[in-house]
């Protein structure tokens, strides 16, 4: 599976961290930064992301930043992406589910390595159960369609 992973430097540590974790487990990684911990923009990275994405180049994204809402704002504004800011594996899980989530966002300031290890983990395993799910999902690429150009 192709991944696209990226931070600005409130998520740059564990950025690194998930990244090994990946490598590790045989996923291809494109990482877009950034690439130390100097202040950066994090809607600079997280539309590089989404665009990978959107764009079919990656499977999915993994974005993170201090808290996750910056980038989780950001993702969410590119066509095509449903990106889900998770705290715990429950709402990771369901954010495949029911969502079909294409792209994971971690808070690094609120959420400890070994937590965002299994939340990465069962976000990645788990498939879209579509159904009745399908059609709200729908919904909002037609809203896409018709409003966003
Ligand atoms: C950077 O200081 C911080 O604002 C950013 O990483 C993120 O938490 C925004 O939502």
């Amino acid at each position: 599976m192709k991944l696209a992973i990226g931070s600005d430097h409130a998520g740059f540590v564990l950025k690194e961290y998930i990244k090994q974790v990946l490598l590790t487990k045989g996923y291809d990684i494109t990482d877009v930064g950034t690439f130390d911990k100097g202040s950066v923009d994090y809607s600079d990275f997280g539309f590089k992301v989404a665009h990978l994405v959107s764009d079919g180049e990656v499977d999915k994204g993994i974005l993170i930043c201090g808290t996750g809402i910056g980038m989780s704002v950001a993702a969410n504004k590119v066509k095509g992406i449903r990106a889900a800011l998770a705290f715990d594996i429950y709402t990771a899980m369901q954010s495949r589910k029911h969502l079909d989530a294409n792209i994971l966002v971690l808070g690094e300031r609120v959420t400890g390595q070994g937590l965002a290890e299994e939340i990465v983990n069962v976000w990645l395993d788990t498939p879209f159960e579509g159904g009745r799910h399908e059609k709200r999902i729908e919904k909002i690429a037609q809203f896409e369609a018709e409003y966003l150009k």
